[in-house]
């Protein structure tokens, strides 16, 4: 079906995925990618797709309702998958208040333009908004999270994005907007801002610098590779049920410690470094306030009703991954100079 499809958040880490997907894989759709260029979006991830007749790139705010209706108005938008987020825990510590305007004013300023924008004729439109595991709270050693697990969010990351859920089921029900919900565990792979670990540590091995590990270490998180989160947000766009939640992880849980410890050990590898020379690097640092100890997703649901598994093994992601990073050093050296941030001065400027 020919559609216009409006992704926010579209130049960060995981949007960037998703809008490389949709472009390649609908022709015929239009791929309309919002996206307020903050320190975590960053054109040159779309750089291969920016001239492809299919895609246009709009650089905005989503809580700004005059830039938001313009854009469902002169593309005549008829989907949303809505990425566009504040998204790191320590930044949400350090200032809650960014968090408030993007996730929870953002996401409602979608909203209202999508109802004002859509009337009464709702036939084949589409809400898509992604959210995280982080709303279900910390979990003890044992259990998951299943869409039935009432919402706990303990950090103000988190509970932005919890309001925000519980704004876009608001939506579906006072005013009858079809909206569908999916709520994925950590991602990793090519293009992640390196404040998140996997990146940050590969970074800090490269140049050997120390690699900081929140208290003992000893926090779990369910990692998947961001191509299978770009796969399941394509199912469940296409094929979720309106009013609906879907939980997607990796049924992959790895002590940060662990997990840091087999970077090390893949790096000295690539890097012709001495068995044991990186973990050196490892240091234990003050832990993050308010710290979730375990996250892990039931994703039996997803993957019984809409035939979606992760493709990717984790030892294959995470060889792809540090691949990626230690291959693609002009962009981890723009990102960590801060020069990315004049790309679209000098792509866009012109058009
Ligand atoms: P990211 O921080 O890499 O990218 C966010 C993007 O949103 C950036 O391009 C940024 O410029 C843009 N943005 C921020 N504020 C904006 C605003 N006011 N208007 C328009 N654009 C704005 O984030 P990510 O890791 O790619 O996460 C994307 C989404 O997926 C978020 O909603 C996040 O909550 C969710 N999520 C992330 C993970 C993960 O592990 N990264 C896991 C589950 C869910
Ligand atoms: P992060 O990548 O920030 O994702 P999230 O907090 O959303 O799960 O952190 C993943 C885990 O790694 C989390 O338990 C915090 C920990 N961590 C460190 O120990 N050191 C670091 O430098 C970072 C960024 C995170």
């Amino acid at each position: 079906m020919k559609r216009n499809i409006l992704i926010t958040g579209g130049a960060g880490f995981i949007g960037s995925h998703v809008v490389r997907r949709f472009v390649k894989k609908y022709p015929d759709c239009l791929i309309v990618n919002m996206d307020k260029l903050t320190y975590a979006g960053n054109l040159m991830n779309l750089a291969d797709v920016e001239n492809e007749p299919n895609y246009r790139f709009v650089k905005g705010d989503i809580a700004d309702e005059h830039e938001v209706e313009e854009v469902f108005c002169s593309y005549e938008i008829d989907g949303v998958i809505h990425l566009a987020a504040e998204s790191h825990v320590d930044r949400s510590i350090a200032d809650p208040m960014s968090f408030i305007k993007t996730n929870i004013v953002g996401t409602t300023t979608l909203l209202n333009a999508a109802l004002k924008s859509w009337g009464h004729n709702l036939q084949n439109k589409l809400f898509y908004h992604i959210s995280t595991d982080e709303v279900y709270g910390s979990l003890g050693s044992e259990g998951f999270f299943t869409e039935q697990t009432s919402y706990d969010p303990r950090s103000p990351y988190s509970a932005s994005k919890a309001s925000s859920d519980h704004l876009v089921r608001a939506y579906h029900h006072t005013y009858g907007l079809p909206t569908v919900i999916s709520n994925c565990s950590n991602n990793y792979g090519p293009n992640q801002f390196p404040e998140k670990l996997i990146p940050l540590t590969i970074n800090n091995i490269k140049n050997k610098k120390p690699i900081p590990v929140y208290g003992k270490g000893e926090n779990i998180r369910d990692w998947l590779y961001v191509e299978d989160h770009a796969a399941a947000i394509d199912l469940v766009f296409h094929r979720g049920e309106h009013g609906k939640t879907y939980n997607i992880g990796g049924n992959n849980e790895w002590k940060n410690i662990d997990l840091i410890r087999l970077l090390c050990r893949i790096l000295d590898d690539k890097l012709d470094r001495q068995k044991g020379e990186s973990e050196k690097l490892i240091t234990f640092v003050r832990d993050r306030a308010g710290h979730d100890l375990r996250y892990a997703i039931d994703s039996s649901k997803i993957r019984s009703e809409l035939g979606w598994r992760p493709s990717v093994s984790f030892e294959e992601g995470l060889e792809r991954t540090v691949d990626w990073y230690l291959e693609n050093n002009a962009w981890l050296e723009e990102v960590v100079t801060g020069q990315y941030l004049t790309y679209y001065e000098k792509q866009y400027a012109n058009r």
